[in-house]
Parts: C-alpha cells; sequence; structure tokens
C-alpha cells in the first residue's frame, strides 16, 4: 500500500515516509478557497500558499510587492477548503530578511492567523539564523534554493541557475545546511537536473523540484500555469494539462453573445 493513499492528513512526517518510500510526492500552489478545495479533492499532497500570488492572482511582474497581511488572507482562504494535504505558506520579500526575530515574528503570524501548517523561505546560509529560530518555535520549514524569484533583482533574469561549479557547489553546502538545521524539505527551482538529483540523493529529507528533472523526491508547478490560464508563459519545463485559456475564453464569448442576443434566460431558467 502506497503511503499516499494511506494517510487522512499529510504532515511533514508523511512526506519523509513518502521519500524513504521511493513514492514521488506531488505539490501544486493554491490561493483561495475553490481552487484549493478541487486540488485537495484530487489528492494532493501539498499545497503551497506560493507568493506568486503577486503574480498570477494579482498580477505583478514579480513577487516582491505581496506582503505578509495579503499571503495570510491567500493563506486562510486554502486552510478553509482543505481536508487532507498540508498546507506550506510562502514568507513573502521582507518578512524575514531584516533579522531572525522579525522573521520569528512574521512566521508566528502566519500560523497564528492563517492556520496552515509550515512555512516556506527563499535561500541558504545567508538565512539560516532566521530558519533555526523559527523552528525552535517548532514551526515547519521548507526551504528554496537554485532560482529564487525574490532575488531576481539580483540576478537580473530568470534563466536556469547552478550551471556553474561554483554556483553549484555553494548549492549543495546550503541543502545540506538547511538539511542539518532541521528543514523537512527543500525547493530546487530550475537548475539542472544531474545537480537536482545529486542533492536529493544526497540529503535525507525530500527535495520538490520546479524546472529540476526527474531525479528528487517529488514536482511542484503554479497552478494556473499547467491549467493553461496564462497562454502568455510556456517554459521548457512546464507541462500544460489543459487549456483553460482557450476554454474560458470560448464560455465567456458565448455568454456575452447569449446575453445580447437575448437567448439567456430562457424559459426554464427564469421564476
Ligand atoms: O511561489 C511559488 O509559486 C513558488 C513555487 C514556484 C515553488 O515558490
Amino acid at each position: 500500500m502506497s503511503v499516499h493513499k494511506n494517510v487522512k492528513k499529510v504532515t511533514t512526517h508523511t512526506l519523509q515516509e513518502m521519500k524513504q518510500a521511493g513514492e514521488k510526492i506531488s505539490m501544486l500552489t493554491g490561493y483561495d478557497f475553490s481552487m484549493a478545495r478541487i486540488i485537495d479533492a484530487a489528492g494532493i499532497d501539498v499545497i503551497l500558499v506560493g507568493d506568486s500570488a503577486s503574480n498570477v492572482m494579482a498580477g505583478h511582474e514579480t513577487t516582491l510587492p505581496i506582503t505578509l497581511d495579503q499571503m495570510i488572507y491567500h493563506a486562510s482562504s486554502v486552510v478553509r477548503a482543505i481536508n487532507r494535504a498540508l498546507i506550506v505558506v510562502d514568507m513573502p520579500f521582507g518578512s524575514y530578511q531584516g533579522n531572525s526575530k522579525e522573521a520569528l515574528s512574521s512566521a508566528i503570524r502566519i500560523m497564528k492567523e492563517s492556520g496552515g501548517h509550515a512555512v516556506k523561505m527563499e535561500g541558504g546560509q545567508e538565512i539560516l539564523e532566521s530558519i533555526k529560530r523559527i523552528l525552535t518555535a517548532g514551526i515547519p520549514v521548507m526551504g528554496h534554493l537554485g532560482l529564487t524569484p525574490q532575488s531576481i533583482y539580483k540576478f537580473g533574469t530568470y534563466v536556469v541557475r547552478a550551471k556553474e561549479e561554483e554556483e553549484a557547489t555553494r548549492l549543495i553546502e546550503d541543502a545540506k545546511a538547511l538539511e542539518e538545521a532541521g528543514c523537512f524539505a527543500i525547493v530546487l527551482e530550475k537548475i539542472p537536473a544531474s545537480l537536482a538529483e545529486k542533492v536529493a540523493k544526497m540529503v535525507s529529507i525530500p527535495i520538490i523540484g520546479i524546472g529540476a528533472g526527474n531525479g528528487v523526491d517529488g514536482q511542484v508547478l503554479v497552478v494556473h500555469d499547467m491549467l493553461g490560464i496564462n497562454n502568455e508563459f510556456s517554459p521548457r519545463f512546464l507541462r500544460k494539462y489543459n487549456n483553460l485559456h482557450e476554454q474560458m475564453m470560448n464560455s465567456f464569448q458565448e455568454y456575452i453573445k447569449d446575453v445580447k442576443s437575448g437567448d439567456f434566460p430562457n424559459e426554464s431558467e427564469q421564476y
């Protein structure tokens, strides 16, 4: 029997068991009640309330503008929808980089006010003190290395990270440091598949990839991207499971046509 099918509620321990059993972990982003309800009912293991809400929900160009209050709003909507999945909430830019005291108080606000189960933070050794302080308070932390979108202005572009040996070595050291500190999992974003596989074999905690190949312990995608809602975003790593942009466009246009023509509502659609 698979670990996945056997659990009523996914916990950080479930993910550890899945890694040990060689069972892949499924993770998708979620930002609102209605979508999260469907994702959870479908049987997803982890819902990430990602700061990508800044892009897909609010239309910002980067993840930097989203605030702690806005992340808590999205996370609490998701929490109300979920029966089974583990809910991880992104700590937004500016809520943890200052110092470890500030980081802890941001993490506590997320846990208290949203009801999420864990937080995710971008970065390695440079934020280790904050990660340790949050873990000491009993809050599970997921790390995030490789392409870290909150640092986009430092990187300059969204191209693949850690192709050069120096950056790859640093990433490996960061992953080991996060594991040692007590993180329960790490997201690796947009790095060479061979490097991601090496890290997944090197550490005992689950490695969840996005644009990091198939040699890791699980995968995450932004839900709007995999549903094809945004037809302007098609990176190589993205598999589209639907073309909702086209389907929604057709539905909206048909509705407009029916209203304009007087076809809607008909007799059976009125009181
Ligand atoms: O915010 C987000 O959606 C993420 C995923 C891309 C991992 O961090």
